[in-house]
């Protein structure tokens, strides 16, 4: 994409804007709110406190026309295998499409399929939820304890979270990801055999670390009941591997199944959700199925100029690739979307950390930012000096809710102001006649300057519900495709873990045995440190 015509317009025009201050850009332009502002499913943008003009929305949109993002959407949603590396149709949009809708992957309509796996889930969430499921001695299940990694775990654990006002109290939800055997053991301590349900949540059901946990959880569980038979009442997988399934010793009558057209980043509203559905209710889930399809639609046939993952996506090339930024944070204010940072990690860096081109070659331009985040106002407390006055530009979202799900006192007026105030600080900052009118002394003046000219984006919901959640997970999900189409890099591979897996597989025994290591100095010397400490 570097060498096209949008690509050089826009690093001239960089040169001509670079020093503009978003004050500036204010003062000269009245209408600058209201202009750049867009509202799509329930989701309103305000991307005024950008570092552009009309020119650079003019230019951007020509980069996406350039880089065919309309007839790539356009691939992605009609089921064609847009993810080359591993010849596979990307259609997580297929997921929340209605019944009745029509997405074809290799000539078959998938979205029976989506809507019988969703139908199995919902009959089997409304049993664990009444009590009417029963574990192997009887008992109604009090504790569900969801096994996976990636994304059979964070998008899991995200909802969870961000939808818990939503879940039903008297169920329990743990999660257990890491191969660190202190994760299964802390979230398996106190908790009783005869009532805990696991979901062992794998696309592939391969994954060491889930394999590695689930043979535990069932040692656990066996330790307590004593009978193999009760592996059927106490796990259930979600898979798209039914071989894998059986030899685990699972049922396939108790496996929720998916497809290889979902990506694991991108699973968290397939059956791998079944930890949300059962916390919330079908109902609800359903609903923020809704709000994934509504934000689906928008993205699919609004023009350009007017679409907020496109707007959101090109303005995050912007920052990436003409200001050279490194990193983008993504600041929730509401503390249930807690993980939500967390879930964007891999969803934008597992997608878009890559070098290489769809023809092959090394890219000419930066990929994938880096995502980071927390909830405000803790952030406030933390990094947020960085991103007021460091040296480094760090485009930021901060999101936020028109009403609280729990209305304490004066908080959510108190947490709002911080939104609308941080994003004021960031863009106009603080003049040093401004420091020194307010009579400071002139040593000190420096420091207590704030430059501003820092971008962000504010996006604001009515109120943190199921449908919104679906709607901002899907805006997300859109930016990165945007991204990807401009950095024309396959957004759906991930390559990039596999070597780190295969050796850890081969240092494995390694650890256990005292034969010679044949690694690099400083991996031998690692080793064999650890191993006289495990013979210790
Ligand atoms: O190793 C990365 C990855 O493949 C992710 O893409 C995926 O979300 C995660 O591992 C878990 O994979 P699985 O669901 O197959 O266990």
């Amino acid at each position: 994409m570097s060498t096209s015509t949008a690509w050089s317009a826009l690093a001239q025009h960089y040169k001509a804007i670079e020093k503009t201050h978003l004050r500036e850009l204010f003062a000269t332009d009245p209408g600058r709110a209201e202009r750049y502002a867009l509202e799509a499913a329930g989701v309103f943008v305000d991307f005024s406190k950008n570092r552009i003009t009309d020119e650079t929305l003019k230019l951007l949109l020509s980069l996406a026309n350039e880089a065919g993002l309309k007839d790539k959407i356009a691939a992605m949603f009609s089921g064609e295998k847009i993810n080359i590396t591993e010849n596979r149709s990307v259609l997580h949009i297929a997921l929340r499409a209605p019944k009745g809708t029509q997405i074809f992957s290799d000539g078959k309509d998938v979205v029976p399929e989506v809507h019988e796996v969703l139908d199995k889930m919902s009959g089997f969430a409304d049993r664990v939820r009444s009590g009417e499921w029963k574990g192997f001695t009887g008992k109604a299940i009090k504790t569900v304890v969801n096994v996976g990694i990636g994304g059979s775990d964070l998008g899991p654990v995200m909802a969870y979270e961000a939808l818990r006002h939503y879940s039903k109290r008297d169920l329990q939800f743990r999660f257990v990801s890491n191969v660190d055997g202190t994760d299964i053991a802390e979230a398996t301590h106190d908790l009783d055999q005869e009532t805990t349900l696991f979901l062992i949540a794998s696309k592939t059901f391969t994954t060491l670390e889930t394999m590695t946990n689930a043979h535990t959880a069932r040692e656990w569980l066996l330790k307590g009941l004593k009978d193999e038979k009760a592996v059927a009442n106490h796990f259930v997988a979600i898979s798209t591997n039914a071989k894998e399934v059986a030899k685990f010793g699972i049922d396939t009558a108790n496996m929720f199944g998916f497809w290889d057209w979902v990506g694991g980043r991108y699973s968290m509203d397939s059956a791998i959700g079944l930890s949300t559905m059962i916390a919330i209710g079908p109902d609800n889930f359903r609903q923020m199925l809704a709000g994934f399809h509504e934000m689906d639609e928008h993205f699919r046939s609004t023009p350009f100029e007017k679409n907020l993952p496109v707007i959101l996506g090109l303005l995050s090339v912007w920052y990436t690739d003409f200001f050279g930024a490194q990193t983008y944070a993504v600041l929730p204010y509401d503390q249930y979307l807690k993980r939500f940072p967390a879930y964007l990690q891999q969803l934008t860096m597992e997608s878009n950390g890559k070098h290489v081109t769809l023809q092959g070659e090394h890219v000419a331009h930066d990929t994938g930012a880096i995502y980071w985040g927390e909830p405000g106002t803790n952030g406030q407390h933390s990094f947020y000096q960085l991103i007021h006055q460091g040296t480094r530009l760090i485009p930021a979202d901060f999101i936020g809710f028109m009403r609280s799900l729990n209305a304490v006192g004066n908080h959510h007026d108190l947490l709002m102001a911080n939104v609308f105030a941080q994003t004021e600080a960031l863009a106009f900052g603080k003049t040093a006649e401004q420091v020194k009118a307010e009579g400071t002394a002139d040593w000190l003046v420096p420091h207590r300057v704030f430059e501003g000219n820092r971008p962000s984006n504010t996006i604001l919901a009515e109120e943190l519900t199921p449908k919104v959640l679906g709607t901002l997970v899907a805006l997300y999900e859109h930016i990165v495709f945007t991204q990807g189409v401009i950095w024309n890099i396959d957004s759906f591979d991930q390559w990039g873990v596999e070597l780190g897996k295969v050796l850890a597989m081969r240092i494995v025994p390694e650890l256990e045995g005292a034969g010679e290591l044949k690694h690099d100095t400083s991996t031998n010397a690692l080793i064999e440190r650890y191993r006289k400490a495990r013979r210790k």
